[in-house]
């Protein structure tokens, strides 16, 4: 291809490209201004002033509540600045790649018969030395799972190697962990069972009762730690988050029905503004319906999406702290909610800028800090919600 043709071709494609983003800016601003929550969503009058200088731990743990993040070893052991903020803001610690199976930089779980704890270790050293409550993360689910689970696990050897990996991982911090996300995101209306269960190969091979088994062994290899479920999905005004509420709250009820140990819901709380209608009367409803069968509930993995925000950070950063402070005044209410835990502390390093990045390509602002560490009006909205929370 001739030098001209091949210049032009990448203008065009550069061009194209450029307008590409530009059409899905316009998209995002259009369909955001054709929202009809705009008002709702963004008040330039509203007020995210805090009344008290402390720190988020501080605050929360003024109302009995504790407040937490997640991160990895490979971003605390290279970023001292990102580990100050999070030993500062944070009295609970999650990992977000370390306790699973497989995932990042860190593989738990070599082969079938094989453990490598080098990760996980520093983890809970990490929690240890700074006095962090350690949180679990996760047992079972069906995602992060090593290359050789595929090709190994069978309706034969699923039992013995759920078994073998509670009795060895579990027990192994047994004493250390507040709670475990003993089952991560079984729940999935849309793959069509009545009991709402997600279609895995832990139900393949194991049949409903994995969940009560994976409950059960967890309880034996560390009595003191909390049991929860955890899942995403509960939190908006439609027919999907309806479905999920209902299929969650079905299956809560099913396994204590059996005796199986249950101590919490785990709330993921990934929330999108823009996306989907926020109602707190059916959030405050569910969470009385799970409160009354005598569980807490933990907000595991909280942050706020900014895909279907416009560009304009000051206008986004105002959205993104109304919605952190109407979800956490309305969870908040409820009483069986211990402890809040935002997926990051800082936007320097969240999941949303890898998996759901904005289509004009500007950096995602979901968190309480920016990438300088900076406290955002979302930080602001944070300590509102403690501070204005009733107390545990
Ligand atoms: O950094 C490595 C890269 O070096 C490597 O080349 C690449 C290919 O394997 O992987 C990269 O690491 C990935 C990492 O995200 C980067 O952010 C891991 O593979 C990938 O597993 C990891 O995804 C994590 C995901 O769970 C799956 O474990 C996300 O960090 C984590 O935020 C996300 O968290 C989940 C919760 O556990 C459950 N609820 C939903 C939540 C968001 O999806």
């Amino acid at each position: 291809m001739s030098k001209i043709l091949k210049l032009t071709s990448r203008r065009n494609f550069l061009f194209g490209l450029g307008s590409l983003a530009a059409i899905s800016a316009v998209a995002i601003s259009r369909s955001f201004n054709n929202n009809q929550d705009r008002e709702a969503l963004d008040n330039p009058e509203r007020d995210f002033t805090v009344s008290q200088e402390l720190s988020l731990k501080q605050l929360a743990a003024q109302k009995g509540l504790i407040y937490g993040t997640a991160s990895t070893k490979s971003y605390l052991a290279s970023d001292p600045a990102y580990m100050a903020a999070i030993v500062e803001n944070c009295s609970m610690f999650v990992p977000e790649w370390e306790f699973k199976w497989t995932a990042g930089d860190a593989l738990l779980r070599p082969g079938f018969n094989q453990f490598d704890f080098t990760a996980a270790d520093w983890i809970a050293n990490f929690a240890a030395t700074h006095k962090l409550l350690l949180r679990g993360h996760t047992v079972v689910w069906h995602e992060s799972l090593p290359k050789w689970f595929k090709e190994t696990v069978n309706r034969e050897n699923a039992s013995q190697l759920l078994q073998s990996h509670i009795q060895t991982v579990v027990k192994r911090y047994a004493g250390k962990i507040h709670s475990w996300d003993v089952v991560n995101e079984a729940i999935e209306p849309k793959d069509g069972r009545d009991d709402g269960l997600r279609i895995t190969p832990w139900l393949e091979y194991l049949g409903t009762s994995y969940i009560d088994l994976a409950f059960r062994l967890t309880a034996a290899a560390d009595p003191q730690t909390l049991l929860v479920y955890n899942d995403y999905g509960l939190d908006y005004d439609t027919p999907e988050d309806e479905a999920k509420r209902v299929a969650v709250l079905k299956l809560l009820e099913r396994l204590q029905s059996q005796g199986t140990p249950i101590h919490a819901l785990g709330v993921q709380a990934h929330l999108y503004p823009g996306k989907h209608k926020f109602n707190p009367d059916k959030l405050r409803q569910f969470f009385a319906d799970v409160a009354s069968l005598g569980l807490k509930i933990i907000i595991t993995e909280m942050d706020v999406a900014d895909n279907y925000l416009p560009r304009d950070v000051a206008v986004r950063d105002r959205i993104i702290a109304a919605t952190y402070e109407d979800y956490l005044s309305t969870v908040l209410d409820e009483t069986a909610v211990i402890a809040v835990l935002t997926w990051g502390l800082s936007d320097r390093y969240s999941w949303l800028s890898q998996f759901q990045p904005r289509s004009d390509k500007a950096a995602v602002r979901p968190l309480p800090l920016d990438i300088y560490m900076r406290r955002k009006l979302a930080w602001n909205a944070i300590a509102r919600a403690f501070d204005h929370a009733p107390k545990r």
